[in-house]
């Protein structure tokens, strides 16, 4: 499978958003002179780029084929073409400094898949594949080896599931690991950048909803039935999941932000009054769900918390607090069964509130 990586004469830069989570380091971290040099304020939010890692989407397109398709059309690959021309870009640029919003690190981190291009990092493609399923590099020839000689069709079921385990410890993000998956969206959607959102006037992010933002326009889940190919939503359980999983990673991904605030400002408020909003809704989910809720355990770390006045400068209390609720999320996860769940769901998000249209398979 080298001869892929040959043919493909790019090489690509990935960024800590890009990360597997589990490498995830803190992304406020002051980790490179050179880069902090390049723009002092808005750099602090990101790592240095891995230079190596990134396949590039077209790479996973030789295979998935209909998953292409609907990135191509999904917001995440539009914007490339169409966001830097807004108005609205231009003036967050301006008010910023920056000259070129695709060669800007501070807009790259989010929007774009980068690359680099007479040694600087420029923007190659939109949000992409492994922006969300983690850089291939390290997992892509453990993916696409079924064994021997055989193809995916003879694969046996003990080399698929090693396959799986393997791929995921290589950093690959798949539906079966729902939390890491689930969880590359907030770096980029809880947008917890003061100089982006006080000086720049970015928008604060703080209308994602997990089940609704992902069940809409970028769905992309394709099983056959019989001959035919369907773009299946998520059956009524993984909806359930994936909605009290969106509101536990809007929960620590707030407390992340708040902990990194500086300064009450425009980004600070918003999260704020956005934490609050959570834990309200988490509240009326925990009373739906009765005596054997699984948000107790959630809830009592919290409710502490939310009732002192929380203020700018908190770092390390929330912190802790945000690690907490990771892995109370990591475990409604992995628990099994979930039978109790049913009794949310009138807060489920209706499916005309969802994102965009579905793109349904080409025909045949
Ligand atoms: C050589 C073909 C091939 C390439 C290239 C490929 N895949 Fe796959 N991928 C497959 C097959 C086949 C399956 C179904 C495997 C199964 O269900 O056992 C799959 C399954 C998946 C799954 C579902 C869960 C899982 O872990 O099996 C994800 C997510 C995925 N691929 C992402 C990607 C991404 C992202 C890339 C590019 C970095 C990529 N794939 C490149 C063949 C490929
Ligand atoms: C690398 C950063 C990044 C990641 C990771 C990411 N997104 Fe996005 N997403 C964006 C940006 C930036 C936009 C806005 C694109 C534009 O309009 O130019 C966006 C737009 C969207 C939109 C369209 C919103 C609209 O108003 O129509 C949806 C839906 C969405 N994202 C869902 C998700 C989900 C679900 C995940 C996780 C599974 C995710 N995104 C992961 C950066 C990201
Ligand atoms: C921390 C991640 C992040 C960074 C950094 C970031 N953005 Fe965004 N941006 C987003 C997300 C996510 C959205 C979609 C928000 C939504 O729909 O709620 C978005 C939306 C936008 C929109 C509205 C897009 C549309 O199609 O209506 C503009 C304009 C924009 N960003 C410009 C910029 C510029 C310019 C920069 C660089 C200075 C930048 N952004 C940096 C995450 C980011
Ligand atoms: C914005 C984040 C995001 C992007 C970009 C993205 N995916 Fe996914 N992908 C997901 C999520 C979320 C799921 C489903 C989670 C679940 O099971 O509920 C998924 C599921 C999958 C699956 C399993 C379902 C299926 O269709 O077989 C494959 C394969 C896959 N993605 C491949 C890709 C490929 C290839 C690309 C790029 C062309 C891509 N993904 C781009 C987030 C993303």
């Amino acid at each position: 499978m080298k001869s892929r990586r040959r043919r493909n004469p790019m090489r690509f830069i990935s960024k800590v958003f890009l990360r597997s989570p589990r490498r995830q380091r803190p992304y406020w971290s002051l980790s490179s002179l050179a880069v902090l040099l390049l723009s002092p304020v808005l750099l602090r939010a990101s790592d240095p780029p891995d230079m190596e890692k990134i396949i590039g989407p077209e790479g996973c397109g030789e295979c998935h084929q209909e998953e292409f398709k609907v990135w191509t059309n999904s917001a995440h690959q539009t914007g490339f073409k169409k966001m830097h021309r807004l108005p609205e870009a231009k003036s967050i640029a301006k008010k910023l400094g920056l000259k070129r919003i695709k060669s800007s690190q501070s807009c790259i981190s989010c929007h774009y898949t980068p690359e680099v291009h007479k040694g600087k990092i420029r923007a190659r493609q939109g949000v992409s594949c492994e922006s969300c399923h983690g850089e291939g590099k390290d997992w892509l020839d453990i993916h696409q080896d079924f064994g021997g000689s055989s193809t995916q069709e003879s694969e046996t079921s003990e080399h698929r599931s090693e396959r799986l385990q393997k791929s995921h410890d290589s950093g690959m993000r798949s539906p079966s690991s729902l939390y890491d998956l689930a969880s590359s969206c907030y770096p980029c959607h809880s947008i917890a950048n003061e100089e982006l959102v006080d000086q720049g006037g970015h928008p604060p992010g703080v209308g994602f909803e997990l089940l609704s933002w992902s069940q809409g326009g970028m769905l992309h889940n394709f099983k056959k039935s019989g001959e035919r190919l369907e773009n299946r939503p998520a059956t009524r359980t993984r909806k359930r999941t994936l909605f009290i999983l969106g509101k536990l990673l809007d929960l620590e991904h707030d407390l992340r932000a708040i902990a990194r605030a500086t300064q009450d400002g425009e980004s600070f408020q918003a999260r704020k009054k956005h934490l609050s909003e959570t834990c309200s809704l988490l509240e009326s989910l925990n009373t739906a769900l009765g005596s054997d809720s699984i948000l107790e355990p959630t809830l009592a770390l919290t409710r502490p918390i939310i009732n002192e006045e929380i203020r700018p400068g908190q770092m390390e209390k929330l912190k802790k607090l945000a690690d907490k609720i990771s892995s109370l999320a990591r475990d409604f996860v992995q628990s099994r069964p979930k039978n109790s769940l049913e009794k949310i769901d009138s807060f489920l998000p209706p499916s005309s509130s969802y994102k965009g249209q579905p793109i349904a398979p080409k025909a045949r």
